[in-house]
């Protein structure tokens, strides 16, 4: 009989590619997917550190655990991701019935270390090394990108994927934990990238989002001195035929360059959209962040994007209630967001990460209600500027990639028949989220939709006569039978 492994992942996009490739593995090895903890043999979590809440929800499903594994003590239960190589030692104190810790730069480790615990009955753990625990090429060495062979029917679509491009960070924002989970900044070789991404748009894939913390900073240096840069991979990558669709995520302000913002114009296929956190509007914060740019930076290089790429949508991230965040400095941040015009933002809570420069260097000094308070006064100014954004492109005709059907009608989708007409959700080459009625048949192809209508994070639309039914959508992938997803999207 097979073994059935359970999966729960939180976090960023990396974490999904890390999960998605984990359970592609075990799989081949003969493992199938469970739906519920009590019915797998392993239960594995992709965990995140960069907010404390991310931390304590993996600690409370741990702790529910505990009686299942009183039960089922052959059931193997792992720990993997950045809180594994963060926080390794405290969760063996903390939750004992954990057999597998392994960190974000050991996942091509994870079948063996399964086997191991499930024969010798004791905790295996497998991390990286710290940054300063030794020179940079062995701390380098220590963090292992992990690539293996892609499988189409574990993605949340067939159709999109995936692509990692770069691994760690070396920005160190004062706040963040991840260039301490994730290791240094390193590039992965194009040839690999190209060979990847070719086989994937060979099982049908159309739309390939590159993955990197600070994707924009990706630069491989070849042994003959040659350089590339993301804006020659996205000009390699867009020759691939079948391939429709390139993003890619998340740039860092000061890395901007101009030959990038050139190959996003110039590159049909690449999405007009750039996800640039800000982070703040006021130079002292930014400062403290150690972002290494000041506002008057941000707006002049928002400009540029905006004249190098007309039509450009540009998402942003803030952290509201960092260390000394003034009343004065939140309004700065404020101002910043009403003059920016994102077409939406993340807004977060600072949350002190234990480790970090911040949390050594600065009080954590504005109260929880004072956060709360700028958050969601952050979050009405950008949503009503979202919504006046996303009703511009009202009587505007828009091209999108059905990704699916819609919340609303995700539980119809499995009795539907093509005939049927359910709620679809798709994306703009802008990013934006389209929602429209239309056969289950259209999923996975790209349509024309007129937007009629629209929220402040949703176009809606309805399929134009002209979209065209030609092409056969997801009932022509191989994989279709696959759909939908398989490993769970993450739950924060
Ligand atoms: N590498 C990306 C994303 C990093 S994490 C980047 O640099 O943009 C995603 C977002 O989480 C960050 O952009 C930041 O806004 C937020 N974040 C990171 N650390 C945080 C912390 N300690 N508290 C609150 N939010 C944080
Ligand atoms: Fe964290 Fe800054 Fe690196 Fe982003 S750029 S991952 S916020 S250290
Ligand atoms: Fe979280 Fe690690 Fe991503 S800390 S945001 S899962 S890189």
């Amino acid at each position: 009989m097979s073994r059935k492994v359970y999966i729960e992942t939180v976090g960023c996009q990396m974490n999904v590619l890390d999960s998605e490739v984990v359970i592609g593995t075990l799989r081949r090895q003969g493992y199938t997917l469970a739906d519920s903890p009590a019915q797998a043999d392993v239960i594995l979590f992709n965990t995140c550190s960069v907010r404390e809440h991310a931390e304590d929800k993996i600690y409370s499903a741990l702790g529910r655990l505990r009686s299942l594994k009183r039960h089922n003590p052959q059931a193997v239960i792992g720990v993997l991701g950045c809180m594994a190589q963060k926080d390794q030692h405290r969760i063996a104190e903390r939750a004992p019935h954990v057999d597998l810790i392994v960190g974000p730069g050991q996942l091509a480790e994870v079948p063996r270390l399964i086997e191991e615990a499930r024969s010798s009955r004791r905790l295996q753990m497998a991390v990286s090394l710290g940054r300063a625990e030794a020179g940079r090429a062995e701390v380098e060495a220590s963090f292992v990108s992990f690539d293996p062979v892609r499988d189409p029917t574990m993605r949340p679509t067939p159709f999109q994927a995936y692509v990692r491009i770069q691994i760690g960070c070396d920005k160190f924002c004062t706040y963040c934990v991840v260039p301490s989970t994730r290791g240094p900044e390193q590039s992965r070789p194009p040839a690999h990238i190209l060979a990847e991404a070719r086989q994937l748009v060979e099982q049908g894939c159309k739309e390939i989002t590159l993955l990197g913390q600070t994707v924009n900073s990706y630069r491989f240096q070849h042994g003959d001195g040659r350089v590339t840069r993301l804006s020659d991979l996205l000009a390699a990558l867009h020759d691939l035929p079948g391939l429709e669709r390139l993003k890619f995520v998340t740039n860092f302000p000061k890395d901007m360059t101009d030959d990038l913002l050139d190959a996003v114009r110039s590159l049909p296929k690449v999405v007009k959209y750039l996800h640039v956190p800000a982070q703040s509007g006021c130079d002292l914060v930014l400062q403290r962040m150690k972002r290494n740019y000041t506002v008057a930076f941000y707006t002049d290089m928002l400009a540029r994007c905006r004249e190098k790429v007309p039509g450009v949508a540009i998402s942003s991230d803030f952290i509201v209630g960092f260390c000394g965040e003034s009343e004065e400095s939140f309004a700065r941040t404020v101002r910043l967001v009403e003059q920016a015009r994102f077409k939406n933002s993340y807004i977060f809570k600072y949350s002190e990460r234990p480790g970090t420069k911040a949390a050594q260097r600065y009080a954590d000094d504005v109260p929880e209600e004072v956060k709360k308070r700028r958050n969601n006064d952050l979050l009405a100014v950008q949503t009503e500027i979202s919504r006046q954004e996303h009703r511009r492109w009202i009587g505007q005709r828009v091209s999108i990639l059905v990704e699916g059907p819609s919340k609303r009608d995700q539980n119809r989708f499995a009795a539907a028949s093509p005939s049927d007409t359910l709620q679809l959700t798709g994306r703009t080459m802008t990013d934006h989220i389209v929602v429209c009625d239309g056969s289950p048949r259209l999923i996975g192809q790209i349509i024309d939709v007129d937007i009629i209508d629209a929220s402040p994070f949703t176009l809606f639309g309805v399929v134009s006569s002209a979209a065209s039914c030609d092409s056969a959508g997801l009932a022509g992938l191989p994989e279709a039978a696959a759909f939908p997803r398989r490993v769970p999207l993450p739950v924060l």
